[in-house]
């Protein structure tokens, strides 16, 4: 079997020879999900990770009063649950297929059987991880230091880097409501809606019922770092 392209593209296999794609290839299993269907929940047990061939998956936590923390939204070439694997502990987030999905699922024994032979494989999960690492620093200086404005502009950015949503002729359009924003961005709506009109009138985006199209994202960024 050959493994698609975006799975043999993802970074865990930078780097790696076809001769070592094609035993990965034995040691990956294809599994299918439907849109809104449940991959794994936070907290259960989890020996197996995860790359996207087809398809977006929302990794996200809920706080003890229930309300829903979006973490990321995962499109192809992407890896999750790669912590469980590695560290033996449950899952750490929830994860859902967000529209229909392809996951090619790697189980701990033959990751373990893999790197054994292949130690690059492991290098590159550890660069994965040290890359998420970076970007939650990052995000919690946005989340500590940044006003409304560079929190919205952070997490509409984020979206964007992550290929959320389609890409248009202009840029993207993100499939997002304005309360769904204001979660990822951890702020009110009202401040979300009065942020967006402005980003709208600097023209950085267009705002439309439950669809916003981002076409500066340097603006964005400007924004973040405090330019504008
Ligand atoms: P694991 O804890 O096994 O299961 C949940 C997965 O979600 C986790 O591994 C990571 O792969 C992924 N994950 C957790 N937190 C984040 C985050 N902040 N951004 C992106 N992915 C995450």
């Amino acid at each position: 079997m050959r493994l698609p392209d975006e799975v043999a593209g993802s970074l865990l296999f930078t780097g790696v020879d076809e001769a070592a794609l094609e035993i990965a290839a034995q040691a990956l299993r294809p599994m299918s999900f439907n849109a809104g269907q449940k991959i794994f929940d936070a907290g259960d047990e989890g020996s197996a990770l995860y790359i996207i061939q087809r398809g977006k998956v929302k990794v996200s936590h809920c706080n003890l009063d229930g309300k829903e923390k979006i973490l990321a939204y995962l499109s192809p070439g992407k890896i999750f649950g790669e912590m469980s694997l590695v560290d033996e502990q449950p899952r750490s987030a929830t994860t859902m297929a967000v529209k229909p999905t392809i996951l090619y699922a790697l189980y701990a024994e033959e990751y373990w059987g893999l790197i054994n032979r292949f130690p690059r494989i492991a290098h590159n999960l550890a660069k994965i991880v040290a890359q998420r690492l970076r970007e939650m620093n990052h995000e919690v200086e946005v989340l500590t230091f940044e006003e409304s404005r560079g929190k919205i502009a952070y997490a509409l950015l984020k979206l964007y880097r992550h290929e959320f949503g389609e890409p248009t002729k202009r840029g993207r359009v993100l499939p997002l409501t304005q309360r769904e924003l204001a979660d990822i961005a951890g702020t009110s709506r009202e401040t979300v809606t009065r942020v967006i009109n402005e980003f709208q009138e600097l023209g950085y985006l267009h705002n439309d019922t439950g669809l916003i199209e981002i076409y500066n994202p340097a603006g964005l960024e400007r924004v973040l770092y405090d330019l504008e």
